[in-house]
Parts: structure tokens; sequence; C-alpha cells
């Protein structure tokens, strides 16, 4: 680290332990890099409203939940300390409460996770309270590191507008005061001189440098190299379809591009940079979320697009403008706001077309979840646990879930549609979908490969100096 980052980091890091010291966290600091800010006095005005300023409200401050010694992010096992050490602790507050009366605070003891009202277009109901204009979610807290290199919150709903979101923090947390455009303004210039990594503070400050993907150097013990080569290998290179064994990578498939949080143009079911798929958290909903039934009503025809990969022809017509599409889910994720890719002025449960094409010709029961592609830079260090609802506490357990819950999903979602479409007599539909159904596997020595690769791809010492 440079002498001016490290001055910087050791002058943030004083300003954040004595704020948080106080809530029993553990002591070991993560590792963060601090880019020189260029307006000092709006940067240091930032931290100190990130860290202390409670807005007149119910005493909860941002880095409550964004925890600068846990990378910024809130861990569940940082949250059952609290509770036992610090019982009246403003996070403990109705807001963060299971029913949001204060009475049981399981989800956030439990799982760290934190009450979130999403607002509902006009387009999207609940089914069975159709007057509700907003939806209460579970969700995990995100890092502010890196968080001017992408769309932010798990649904996209903020784009990529720091200070109006450090307005909807105050709002939805802290219950006080709007916070004033200036005091927004310097929390957003504080939080984006934040970054996991040298490579991603230096991408921000110059577009033309994408941090790489890295190689594995030369000079590491060869079995451990060996691997390392076969999680790359794995991550960006394995096929994903027996009908184009040249090209695929089922992790870079949805995390690709600088921030490791794209879709390519090898995605099976996806259009290629999109930042937002489904990748099965909400459906397996490992920590027993309540689930919910949305009504969707399309706002446009769903048109089967030019280049499809489904042996429908382009341009058919599978639903008319207004019909509606129904998802049960513990957290809907994109399809219920605002559409973040900007096609509709409303909710988009087609974000993807071709799960929603399956779904409107019968081939699916429902659409996929879709949730923001999250970047993968820093999880390789990350001490905090993972996903929107924090289902998974380390990347074991992420490359587990990939494995034995979401690929085994994929699988069994393809040959059913198989099945049906070789009933209705549809061969080429069967076929294409048999197809895919083959390649979406991780043996068990590529879930030890793939881990060590991330690891060592995506942590803080890897960074390439600027
Ligand atoms: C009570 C816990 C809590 C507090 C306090 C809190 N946040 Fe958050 N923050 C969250 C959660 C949960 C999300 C994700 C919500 C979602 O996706 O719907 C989030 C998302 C964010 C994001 C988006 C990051 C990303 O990668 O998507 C930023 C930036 C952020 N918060 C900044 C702030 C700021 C600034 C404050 C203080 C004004 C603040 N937060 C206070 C819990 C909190
Ligand atoms: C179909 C697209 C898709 C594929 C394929 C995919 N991911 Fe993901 N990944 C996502 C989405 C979407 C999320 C966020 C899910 C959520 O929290 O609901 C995610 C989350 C993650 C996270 C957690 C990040 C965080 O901040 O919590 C890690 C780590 C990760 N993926 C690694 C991998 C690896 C390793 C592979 C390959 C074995 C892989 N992904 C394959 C879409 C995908």
């Amino acid at each position: 680290m440079k002498p001016a980052l490290r001055f910087l980091s050791v002058i943030l890091m004083s300003i954040l332990l004595g704020c948080v010291s106080q809530s029993g966290s553990s002591q070991e600091v993560s590792e963060v890099v601090v880019r020189r800010p260029s307006n000092p006095e709006q940067f240091g005005a930032g931290a100190r409203l990130y860290t202390h300023e409670t807005f007149g409200g119910n005493g909860v401050v941002c880095a409550h939940c964004h925890n600068p010694l846990t990378d910024f992010m809130l861990r569940p096992e940082d949250v059952q300390r609290l509770r036992l050490t610090h019982p009246t602790h403003p996070l403990f507050n109705p807001l963060n409460s299971d029913e949001g009366d204060g009475v049981a605070y399981t989800r956030l003891v439990n799982h760290g996770l934190i009450a979130v009202d999403v607002q509902l277009p006009a387009n999207v109901q609940i089914v069975g309270s159709p007057t509700a204009r907003s939806t209460r979610l579970f969700r995990a807290v995100p890092t502010s590191l890196d968080s001017s290199l992408h769309a932010l919150m798990w649904d996209g709903r903020e784009g990529s507008d720091l200070a109006h979101q450090a307005g909807s923090a105050v709002a939805q947390h802290a219950a006080g005061r709007a916070p004033t455009a200036a005091e927004g303004q310097a929390m957003a210039a504080f939080q984006s001189h934040l970054f996991t990594s040298r490579s991603t503070a230096a991408y921000a400050a110059n577009a033309s440098q994408p941090p790489p993907l890295p190689e594995v150097r030369s000079g590491l013990p060869e079995d451990y190299a060996a691997s390392l080569r076969r999680g790359r290998q794995f991550f960006v290179d394995k096929p994903i379809s027996g009908s184009d064994p040249e090209h695929g990578g089922v992790c870079a498939a949805c995390h690709s591009g600088p921030m490791r949080n794209r879709t390519n143009l090898f995605n099976p079911g996806d259009p290629p940079n999109l930042a937002f798929a489904g990748n099965g958290t909400s459906e397996v909903n490992a920590n027993g979320l309540p689930a919910r039934t949305y009504e969707i009503r399309l706002l446009q025809a769903l048109v089967v697009p030019p280049g499809s990969p489904l042996p429908i022809p382009p341009g058919t017509v599978v639903a008319p403008a207004g019909a509606p599409i129904r998802v049960t889910a513990a957290d809907p994720g994109a399809l219920i706001v605002q559409d973040p890719t900007g096609q509709v002025a409303g909710a988009n449960p087609c974000i993807s077309p071709v799960p929603c094409i399956l779904t409107a010709i019968g081939a699916m029961p429902q659409p996929s979840v879709f949730h923001r592609i999250p970047s993968l830079h820093g999880t390789g260090s990350r001490t905090g646990a993972f996903f929107h609802d924090n289902s998974a506490h380390s990347l074991d357990d992420v490359v587990a879930h990939y494995r034995d819950r979401f690929l085994p999903g994929v699988r069994a979602n393809l040959h059913g549609a198989a099945l049906t479409a070789q009933a209705q007599g549809n061969a080429p539909l069967a076929a294409f979908l048999l197809d895919m159904e083959a390649g979406m596997n991780i043996s068990p020595q590529e879930s030890v490969d793939i881990v060590r690769y991330m690891r060592y791809a995506f942590r803080v010492e890897y960074a390439v100096v600027p």
C-alpha cells in the first residue's frame, strides 16, 4: 500500500474503531483500500456521518449494519454476540423485528437479516392482500466497499445514486430526519472512496484499467497451482453445453465483466451483459423466510426475441400485454421493482425472456427469481456471510449451494421442460433442453478447486498496484 493510502486507512480505522468497538465486535480489522479523496473535508464529513450520525432517529447509524471491522457488512455471529452483551443496542428496535412490533428478533439474531420495505409498482399485487403497496423482505447487509462500481441493492432498485440511497437508508433504518443534500453527497463521497482492492480502486479512477481475472502465478507448490488452474478453468472455460464445447464457464456465465457481475455471451438462458440473474437462493430459501405470491401484469406483450436459443420463431407473441405472471417467492428480487434494466416503466417479470417464455407456454411453473449479480471482488477474503439471505457462511457453502441445490434444480427444470416438449411433439426444443441439462454439474474435486481459486483471485492481497 502506498504511504498516502496507508495513512488514510489508519485515520479511517481509528474513526471507525471508536464507533464500533463498544458493539462487542471482534477486533480483527478487515482490509480496506481507501483512495486519496480529492475533497478530504467532504470525505471526513461523510465518514463522521456514516459512523456517528443518528439523524435524530432511533439511534442506529450506518456503521452499525455496515460494520467497518467486518468488510462493511453485518455478520450473523456478531449480531448473536451483541444480543447477549448489549440487548438494548439500537439495532434491536422495532423496525428490525420479525413483525415490526419489537417482540421477536429471530431473523436478525439467527441470520443477521434486516427487514426492508420495498414499494410495489402499479402493475404488481400481492395475492391475498390486494391493497398492500409494499412488501416486507429480510435481507443481508451488502458491503459499502466498491459500491460506486455497481448497481445498488440486491434488487438493483437504487440504480447507482449513492446520495439518494443514503437518504433512503436513513428513512428505512434510522427513522430519522432526511439528510441534507450536502450530507447525502458527503456520505456518497465517503463510500465511493472505499474499495475491496487496489485493482478496483484503480478501475474506479480509470475505466480503461479493468481488474484482471488472475492467471496462476509461477513459484507456487505444484499441487496447489494445479488445483488453482483447474478452479480457474472451471470458472471461465468449462463447457456448459454439449453442443458448444468450445465455450463456457459455469460461473463466468453470470460472473463476467470487470466486476464479475455480468452475464456473458455463453450464458445459455439470459442475454449477455445482464446485471441480474437467478441462482436459486430464494427458491431454496434455506433460512425459511416467509414467502408470498406476487401477481405481475406484463406491461408489454411477451414476444420471442431475435437470436433466442428456443426453437420458437422470433416474433411469436407468447403472452399479450396485461397478462398476469405469478411468482411465489421469499424474495422476488428484481422481478417486482421498477425494471432496473429500464425496458418498461414498471415491474418486469421477464428481465430474462427465456424462463418467462417457458412459463407462458406452460413448460415451467414460474419464471426464475432474479437478483442483482453481486461483484465477486473481495469475496475471497471476506469474513461475513454470502447471498441476499446470508444462507452461505463460507465459500465452501457457496459452492455447495451451486453443486447440491442450484444446478440439480436447473437440471430438474430442464428435464421436466424437455419431457413436456417431447409430449407436445416439439423434438428440437426437447433436444436443446436435454443438451443443456448434461453440462450442469460440479464434481467433488472441482468444488475444492473453485473455492481455492476464489480465495486466490478475489482477495485484497492479489490486487494489482495501480
Ligand atoms: C439496519 C441496518 C442498516 C443500516 C443502519 C444501514 N443500512 Fe445500508 N443496507 C442495509 C441492507 C439490508 C441493505 C440491502 C437492502 C436491499 O437490497 O434491499 C443495504 C444496502 C446499502 C447499500 C447498497 C450496497 C450494495 O452493494 O447494494 C449502500 C451503499 C448502503 N446500504 C449505505 C448505507 C448508508 C449510507 C447508511 C446510513 C445512512 C446505511 N446504509 C444504513 C442495511 C442497513
Ligand atoms: C445463473 C447465474 C449464476 C451462475 C451460473 C453463478 N452465479 Fe454466483 N451469483 C449469482 C447471483 C444472482 C447471485 C446473488 C444471489 C442472491 O443472493 O440471491 C450470486 C452470488 C454469488 C456469490 C455471493 C456473493 C455475495 O456477495 O454474497 C458468490 C461467491 C458466487 N455467486 C460465486 C459463484 C460461483 C463460484 C459460481 C460457479 C460455481 C457461480 N457463482 C455461478 C448468479 C450466478
